[in-house]
């Protein structure tokens, strides 16, 4: 069955000391209340990823990269790459954000690299997809996300595929403090998770954890989480906040 899964990402905020602090805070709550039938995941800045892995109890919360280099290694000044991440000890890699899509021109070409070089290395990839609002207002938000996941994670086996983990985050939604409603989560969550039985079979597509992220937090976590095919919350501003974190990991 599935997992339920509640993964901040920090983007590119704190200090090392914040970040520290706040890791301490959301592992002390999740080792006092047990927390075991969600899986705690932090996306961390690079440069925190080594002294979070110290500061948690790595059985209870993975640590998660939120970009890995396109390429295995080389001379490409300023890229981290997906074995390097491994190293530290870190389980996850953010992959496909909006933000990198939109910032920093990641097609998904580059995506794929990225994603064979994560699944080659060991990491699990939390794969981001979602429309921007001019394709919601025109109605195309499916046709929109389906061809994002064609471009990139249809075109893994079953089994690579198995070890994804996919966010719809409707940009929209992102830091905007507008969230989707629970109906607008529930109607993108459960076209995900047919067009993934569609390439992959019932059993693959009942097994995936598709997360919604968008303006998350502790007062709305609770009715979207209640969704049947939202398995969780990929979660932005409401993450670097240990007391709204722990709000939402406890929304289930
Ligand atoms: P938000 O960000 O919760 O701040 O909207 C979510 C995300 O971008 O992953």
């Amino acid at each position: 069955m599935r997992k339920k899964v509640v993964a901040g990402n920090w983007k590119c905020n704190t200090t090392l000391q914040e970040g520290v602090d706040l890791a301490k805070a959301v592992n002390n709550v999740v080792n006092e209340k047990g927390a075991d039938d969600v899986v705690v995941v932090l996306g961390t800045p690079f440069t925190h990823i080594t002294k979070a892995i110290e500061n948690v109890d790595t059985k209870r919360i993975g640590v998660s990269a939120q970009n890995c280099a396109a390429e295995a290694k080389g001379a490409f000044t300023g890229e981290v790459s997906a074995a390097m991440i491994k190293s530290t000890g870190a389980e996850y890699v953010i992959l496909g954000h909006s933000e990198r899509r939109e910032y920093y021109g990641e097609t998904s070409e580059t995506l794929n690299k990225k994603l064979a070089l994560s699944l080659e290395n060991g990491l699990t990839p939390i794969y981001c997809c979602g429309e921007p609002l001019e394709i919601r207002e025109a109605g195309n938000q499916k046709e929109y996300v389906i061809k994002q996941l064609k471009e990139t994670i249809f075109n893994l086996s079953a089994d690579e595929f198995g070890k994804i983990i996919v966010a719809y985050e409707p940009i929209w939604a992102i830091g905007t403090g507008k969230t989707a409603t629970t109906e607008q989560a529930q109607e993108m969550h459960k076209d995900i998770r047919d067009s993934i039985a569609d390439q992959f079979g019932e059993e693959v597509a009942n097994n995936t954890s598709i997360l919604y992220g968008g303006s998350c937090n502790p007062k709305n976590a609770n009715e979207l989480f209640a969704n049947p095919d939202v398995d969780g919350g990929l979660i932005g501003g409401a993450s670097l906040k240990a007391d709204d974190f722990i709000q939402i990991i406890n929304a289930y």
